[in-house]
């Protein structure tokens, strides 16, 4: 279900507004919506620079620009109504109207309370403010959100210009369908790209039949999971370990050199509670347990690529869509998507920290409503981020980009002095040109990752929307800061947060 944002605040932005009057309506109207999804694709290169490397599949960016042209990426289900929030239900629809009156006695509002009964049009929200246009104090601007028949919307505005000023229907801003609630989920994981070796001759299990039958296997348990079950554990075949032997024992030999002191750190947790090692793939729901203890993260399975809208969203949550599935054996070190290898090797061990687990939801949650072009460009930040990332650390600088820490030949080409270095600054990030065809050119540097958190906290302030998001953890719903008694709910419960720490302190003196 899909539920209004409301965009009042966008008519009264101003700040020194006065509200005289809030009269609420009962719950938003909804409607139910599909969902598409996408994990960004990533290369994970070969042992050397010398092996061919045939390009990404698909690009989580190149899936958020077809999306903001309007092409439609893959087969799958359709959102090309999601833009309509606010849309008709049993032949009504919600309008938003501002109005002036000018009336000593105010006689006139109760006339205009009257054209909204004649209509039966059920009031949803009502607000005033003193008039910016006339001088007299009685003078107000009134703002209602109100429900009609849509065959009476255009006579019921004029017959409010018979007893009301300035009377105007105000435009809607609409904002893209987003999940409210953790289980919303389950309707972002459909695929816009169903990645099959069986349609890609260039897919290095295209002529391996078996291959193509396991990874179906594989895939239908993502197909199947809905939010709330055990996540599924894979039965991995001898095949498939020697796999993940060869690509874990090649990388694990360069991390200590290469990687970031969070990745290394939470490595060895992992290898110490998660199976993490070369005999064996550590299974989602292990890593899943060890993430929510650590920083809340956890992991639902994915079959393969998401739109960036929908994989996005899931980091709002502290959701990671994880695929199950590993490469070709033909080809241990290159995969032309996302599999196990590159999810565990290079995501999980990030998603163990703290402030690394914050800066990858507060990426999700500047996506909740955001425009196609902002999609695209959150999602060229994270690629140049969360996927190839840099960070100076102890005079040097280290990985923790997830495409780098799965690929061999990337991790060594990335931190050799072939490549730009740019200090991150996501403003220009989230307009660089990005390469799926080779090595990047240019990998962006953070001094830490709260350095980069607090900048993409501002970026992310200058992304038009006209609602905020809070995300709660303790019933895992996304609540829409549109109303200002749902602000200043979420004010005092700060004010108690601030008082528990004022508390700790003063113990502490
Ligand atoms: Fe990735």
């Amino acid at each position: 279900m899909r539920e209004k944002v409301s965009d009042y605040a966008a008519h009264f932005p101003k700040s020194n507004y006065f509200i005289h009057l809030v009269i609420r309506g009962g719950g938003r109207s909804s409607e139910s919506a599909g969902a598409c999804t996408a994990a960004p694709p990533m290369k994970t290169g070969g042992a050397a620079q010398s092996l061919p490397f045939s390009g990404r599949k698909r690009s989580l960016i190149g899936d958020a620009r077809k999306e903001r042209e309007g092409g439609s990426p893959a087969p799958g289900p359709s959102r090309c109504t999601d833009n309509l929030v606010f849309e008709e239900k049993d032949g009504k629809v919600t309008m938003s109207i501002l109005f002036a009156l000018s009336d000593e006695k105010n006689t006139r509002l109760s006339k205009v309370t009257k054209v909204f009964e004649t209509f039966q049009s059920r009031i949803r929200h009502m607000e005033s403010r003193p008039s910016r246009r006339s001088r007299a104090a009685e003078d107000l601007e009134f703002f209602v959100r109100c429900e009609v028949h849509r065959s009476d919307a255009d006579v019921l505005i004029n017959s409010l210009r018979r007893v009301a000023e300035d009377v105007r229907a105000v435009p809607e801003e609409r904002a893209p369908w987003f999940p409210r609630k953790i289980g919303d989920l389950d309707k972002c994981n459909h695929l816009i790209t169903k990645y099959d070796p069986d349609l890609d001759q260039d897919h290095p299990g295209y002529s391996d039949p078996e291959y193509r039958k396991r990874r179906s296997v594989i895939s239908e348990l993502a197909f199947s999971y809905t939010h709330g079950e055990p996540l599924p554990r894979v039965d991995y075949t001898a095949e498939e370990v020697s796999t993940w032997r060869e690509v874990y024992r090649t990388l694990r030999s360069i991390y200590p050199t290469h990687a970031c002191r969070q990745y290394l750190e939470n490595l060895v947790e992992l290898e110490r509670h998660c199976g993490y090692g070369e005999d064996s793939i550590p299974q989602l729901a292990d890593i899943s347990a060890f993430l929510r203890e650590r920083t809340g993260f956890q992991l639902r399975p994915v079959a393969g690529l998401l739109s960036a809208r929908d994989f996005l969203s899931s980091l709002a949550f502290r959701v990671f869509q994880c695929t199950q599935y590993i490469r070709h054996s033909s080809t241990p070190m290159h995969s032309p998507e996302p599999d196990c290898c590159h999810e565990l090797l290079g995501h999980v061990p990030m998603l163990a920290d703290k402030e690394f687990a914050q800066f990858s939801q507060e990426i999700g949650l500047a996506s909740l409503g955001a425009s196609d072009e902002d999609i695209e460009k959150l999602s060229t930040l994270y690629w140049f981020t969360v996927e190839f990332g840099l960070c100076k650390q102890d005079g040097s600088v280290k990985a923790y980009g997830a495409g780098l820490l799965s690929s061999y030949g990337e991790l060594m080409y990335a931190l050799s002095d072939e490549p730009e270095y740019k200090p991150f600054d996501p403003e220009e990030c989230a307009i660089q040109p990005y390469q799926d065809q080779t090595y990047q050119p240019v990998y962006f540097v953070s001094e830490s990752f709260e350095d980069a958190k607090l900048k993409l906290r501002q970026y992310s302030s200058t992304i038009r929307k006209a609602f905020s998001v809070r995300y709660d953890p303790f019933t895992c719903t996304m609540e829409v800061l549109d109303e200002p008694s749902k602000i200043q709910s979420a004010l005092s419960q700060m004010r108690e947060d601030l008082k528990i720490l004022h508390g700790a302190l003063g113990k502490l003196a």
